[in-house]
């Protein structure tokens, strides 16, 4: 186990990007065989936002990273490291990253993506805590962005109810005092992958007018299944996070979890021994924006004084793959 006396990267500043359009449950009352009620009691969501057709996922997390680069003071020039969470790419090629590097003019930087679902942004910032860490570079964009919308199964009630789009952002550069990462713990279970997958539109069963007609490239879950392995997965990484940073649940000022169902939220906040009051839930009014959900709600958190420099958070995240994930770090 590994304990960091001192961190080695630090969270310079974050931004967020969330589309005009707001969804409501009522309005999907219209559109599927569901109700407010029972949307609201399974998951605690309200409302979701929605991008315009024009508007893709670099879109987004270039209006997240612009605001994020602001807030820290840094050109886009500057930028060493582009590491771009997402699990709705624009398009298979180029990268998701190289599209937003292109739209900010970070030309000096070398841009990738992570996929891991919703634990990509957590992905992203591991990664990224590495590259940094090894002296190479100076500052790394840190980016995770959501186009859920143009994924989800809108005949299916029981997927299209769950999501939104967004972006989040974070600017990170080597740690200068005692603020910064101070834990991280990462697994998968690719066994699992069927459970919350898109079965088709890939290269062994490329697209089709036969897989547009089944709707095999939207996605498909196991809601009971993904639901049971979320609550033990994100315990054992809140577990292992606070472990290894030699924290307890009693030591951190701020739970950011995963948003992606209240019931999911409640289960790895009891766990963790964290009261609900230092838990941060958006879920009601963004719904599931997977990688993008925990840098939106950190960036809120930040602007609404909920933490500030000193501040110790934990955050954690499961999702498709599977992929769970847990980080702790001093603000
Ligand atoms: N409106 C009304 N009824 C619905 C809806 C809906 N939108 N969706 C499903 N139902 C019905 C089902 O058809 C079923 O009816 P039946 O009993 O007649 O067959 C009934 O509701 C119960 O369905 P379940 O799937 O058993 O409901 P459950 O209590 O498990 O809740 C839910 C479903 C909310 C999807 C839950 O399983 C869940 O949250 N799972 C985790 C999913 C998740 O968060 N995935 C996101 C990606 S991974 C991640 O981010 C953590």
């Amino acid at each position: 186990m590994v304990k960091h006396p001192k961190p080695f990267v630090e969270i310079v500043s974050t931004g967020r990007y969330l589309p005009e359009r707001v969804l409501t449950n009522h309005e999907l009352e219209k559109m599927v065989e569901t109700s407010d009620e029972w949307i609201r009691e399974r998951t605690g969501i309200r409302e979701r936002r929605i991008a315009r057709p024009d508007e893709g996922a670099a879109d987004m997390a270039a209006e997240a990273s612009r605001r994020a680069m602001e807030k820290a003071g840094i050109e886009a020039g500057e930028i060493d490291y582009i590491v771009l969470a997402t699990a709705t790419p624009d398009r298979w090629l180029p990268s998701t990253a190289c599209d937003t590097q292109a739209l900010l003019g970070a030309n000096n930087a070398m841009a990738f993506d992570v996929a891991a679902a919703c634990s990509g942004w957590l992905y992203a910032l591991q990664v990224a805590e590495g590259f940094l860490a090894s002296g190479r570079g100076e500052i790394a964009l840190v980016v995770a962005t959501e186009k859920m919308s143009s994924i989800v199964d809108w005949k299916d009630r029981s997927t299209c109810v769950l999501f939104g789009d967004g972006a989040g952002a974070a600017i990170l550069r080597r740690a200068q005092g005692d603020a910064g990462i101070l834990s991280g713990f990462h697994k998968s279970d690719g066994t699992l992958g069927n459970l919350l997958y898109r079965p088709a539109g890939g290269a062994t069963i490329p697209m089709s007018q036969e897989v547009l007609d089944n709707r095999d490239h939207l996605l498909k879950m196991s809601g009971r299944e993904v639901f049971k392995n979320a609550v033990r997965s994100m315990a054992e990484a809140s577990d292992q996070a606070l472990q290894r940073a030699g924290l307890t649940g009693d030591d951190i000022d701020l739970l950011i979890p995963h948003q992606a169902n209240m019931r999911i939220i409640s289960a790895t906040a009891k766990y963790a021994g964290i009261p609900m009051e230092k838990v941060y839930v958006n879920v009601d009014r963004y719904g599931n924006m997977s990688s993008a959900a925990i840098p939106v709600a950190l960036d809120e958190t930040i602007e609404q004084g909920l933490v500030g420099p000193g501040s110790q958070i934990l955050t954690v995240a499961f999702g498709a793959g599977f992929t769970w994930s847990a980080m702790t770090f001093r603000l």
